[in-house]
């Protein structure tokens, strides 16, 4: 692989990208037995979500979410706001889970579960019931209610999903973090959300080692404000430090209930969960979804794209501390009743075909990953996928970051054996589930695009100033009419929802991503207009991590760039000036553990130079494009005259 191929938001890839000229229809026999089967059926559902918006959406509501009390108006539409199935009552957790078992369907398995040791759980929807409904029960003891925030940081066991699904039974709000982020991150998220209650476990596995996340909690609810409780589940057993009046085991207090409580009817715009993502500034924004509309959304796109079957064994690879495990491991698959694999640790533990091992004995049918881990399988070699029969494999997903051609051919082939499509499918945190990507019984797919956007999603590509443009030439993306996946605001900043998503152009979402159409109608993401950069599919602020340089006590100033790699898409490179410390490899590495400590391994940036003065227009503005060119190691390029301190960037390419 080249080193530019893994990063189309450099304008070397775009090319590159957008030159790509290979077209991959689906087979005859994939279409036939698809769910949208024809080019048809697609573009009278276009025209339907378009042209009636709200009697489309009122069939889909009715038939596919249980109503308690039924809706009167579908959507209501102030730009920005928007409110789905007015004054509906409705519950996720029942579509999830009760709603199979009332159907007759409680034997089918809703979770296969590995855990990095090998370790395995089945449980069907009826089992997930009363185990939800036990936790759900525990929380009313712990004086958990309806509108309190509940932060999780947990491993991918079966109680993860357990604990979100629990919330939404009772119309508390989850908080899912990541269980990589820092104590720091954990306690601002807390605060943020005023959240009431914590859940963790003793420790995680990860490869081969335990991670020690009841001592991270530890470390960060001495800085929360607002939790009372923490609910620990034991998971891999090693001593950890109780506090008493505030910890309580999972096993004391959630196995021991009846596992009886109904889940309660909610009106549709009831807060179902917040889940904290990076912006342009450095504080993470608490993206807020909503009951019905998200869980309507979820759960027909994840119908529509991964073209549903009821024998089919789903796996999503992604962790719930992002949104890919919220609306592809929770609420799409499970409001659809499928049966879906969760599986706890490393694709390279005890070895690197973890993955086809897993694909091989659990009969996968349906494959959801990212590209980073795809680069990471090409890069580990052939022979561990050699070794599994994947012939179990229908379809393959890829979502978080533009999957560049050559990864898509060796996905296509080397583990779709040529015979599965790939759905390429993009979307963020905010729009709640998947906006564009193939069908995968209808669409050709380009190697590299998203191709055409689902149902009820209008893109439109516009210029700085908000104005239409030649969408072949590219622009900004946005999104002109509401979807009822749509975010329903940033956590406690109405202004900053606003501002950040609604103000580029009137009554318009504005995406962040950069975007271009091609004269077929295939849409391809160029990568982010803002300072979010992409790390393994993982989105981080530039800010973020310039302000946990600066919070150390000898970084004076820093700059925080992405540059392209092979394996991340993107790697982070910083370039700082010093109170003029010693600035050897040890004060280097003691860097990068301030920047791990202050929000997690993730953000660990991969080089950091040490400069005298950081390059500034004359007005004083960083000048990224430099620094981009710089890190990524390119001849410098463009119009640097109004550098202020041109010494320094010749300093800067000589430290390289
Ligand atoms: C990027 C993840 C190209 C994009 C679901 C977006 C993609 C950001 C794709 C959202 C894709 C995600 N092709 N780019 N298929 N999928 N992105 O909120 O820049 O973690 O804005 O949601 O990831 O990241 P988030």
């Amino acid at each position: 692989m080249t080193s530019h191929s893994a990063d189309t938001s450099q304008s070397g890839s775009i090319d590159h990208v957008l030159h790509e000229r290979r077209l991959f229809p689906p087979s005859a026999e994939f279409t036939k037995n698809a769910r949208i089967s024809s080019v048809q059926q697609y573009e009278d559902m276009v025209a339907a979500a378009r042209d009636t918006r709200d009697d489309f959406w009122r069939k889909e509501a009715l038939e596919h979410l249980h109503w308690f009390e039924p809706f009167g108006d579908v959507c209501q539409w102030e730009a920005p706001h928007a409110k789905w199935f007015v004054g509906g009552k409705t519950n996720a957790c029942y579509n999830c889970v009760d709603a199979h078992v009332a159907a007759g369907r409680g034997d089918k398995l809703a979770i296969i579960w590995e855990g990095e040791p090998g370790d395995q759980r089945k449980l069907t929807y009826r089992d997930l019931q009363i185990e939800v409904a036990k936790c759900a029960e525990a929380f009313a003891q712990l004086g958990v209610g309806q509108g309190d925030v509940v932060s999780i940081y947990m491993p991918m066991t079966p109680e993860l999903a357990i604990a979100m699904l629990a919330c939404a039974r009772i119309g508390a709000i989850h908080s899912v973090i990541f269980a990589g982020f820092s104590a720091e991150s954990i306690a601002d998220r807390n605060n943020d959300a005023s959240a009431k209650l914590m859940i963790t476990s003793d420790g995680l596995y990860r490869r081969g080692k335990v991670l020690p996340l009841k001592e991270t909690v530890d470390e960060a609810l001495a800085k929360s404000t607002s939790v009372e409780k923490c609910l620990v589940l034991r998971r891999t057993g090693g001593e950890v430090p109780m506090t008493e009046g505030r910890d309580v085991w999972w096993h004391d207090v959630v196995d021991t209930q009846p596992g009886e409580l109904a889940a309660v009817p909610l009106d549709s715009e009831t807060p179902l969960f917040i889940l904290y993502t990076s912006g342009s500034t450095g504080k993470p924004k608490g993206i807020l979804h909503t009951t019905a509309g998200y869980n309507l959304w979820a759960r027909r796109t994840f119908e529509w794209v991964f073209d549903y079957r009821d024998d089919d064994i789903y796996w999503c690879t992604a962790d719930c501390g992002w949104i890919t495990g919220h609306s592809y491991i929770v609420y799409g698959p499970m409001t659809a009743g499928a049966t879906c694999m969760m599986y706890e640790g490393a694709p390279n533990h005890p070895a690197e075909d973890r993955f086809w091992d897993l694909v091989e004995r659990h009969k996968v049918t349906v494959l959801y990953t990212a590209p980073t881990a795809v680069r990471a399988f090409i890069k580990w070699g052939d022979e561990h996928v050699d070794k599994h029969d994947l012939s179990s494999l229908r379809l393959l997903g890829s979502v978080g970051e533009g999957i560049n051609p050559e990864a898509w051919m060796w996905y296509h082939s080397k583990i779709g054996g040529g015979r599965c499509p790939i759905v390429d499918t993009w979307w963020q945190t905010e729009t709640g589930g998947i906006m564009m990507s193939p069908l995968p019984g209808i669409t050709p797919t380009k190697p590299g695009s998203c191709t055409k956007p689902l149902p009820g999603v209008i893109p439109n590509i516009v210029d700085e100033l908000g104005n239409e443009v030649d969408s072949e030439h590219g622009g900004k993306l946005c999104i002109s009419e509401p979807w009822p996946g749509m975010l329903r605001g940033i956590w406690g900043d109405p202004e900053r929802f606003v501002e950040q998503y609604f103000s580029d152009v009137p009554g318009q979402y504005l995406t962040g991503d950069n975007a271009r159409c091609d004269r077929d109608g295939y849409y391809w993401i160029m990568g982010r207009i803002d300072d979010v950069i992409n790390v393994s599919g993982h989105r981080l602020s530039t800010i973020e991590v310039e302000s946990a340089l600066v919070s150390h006590p000898h970084v004076c100033e820093a700059a925080v760039v992405g540059r392209p790699d092979d394996l991340k898409g993107q790697a982070i490179a910083a370039f700082i000036t010093t109170t003029g410390r010693d600035t050897d490899d040890e004060f280097l590495k003691e860097l990068k553990m301030h920047v791990r400590k202050q929000i997690g391994a993730l953000a660990q940036p991969d080089d950091i130079r040490v400069t005298a003065a950081l390059p500034k227009t004359r007005s004083g503005k960083i000048m990224r494009r430099l620094l981009r060119d710089v890190a990524a190691g390119r001849e410098l390029v463009g119009d640097t005259s109004t550098l202020e301190d041109l010494a320094s960037i010749s300093q800067l390419q000589e430290s390289e």
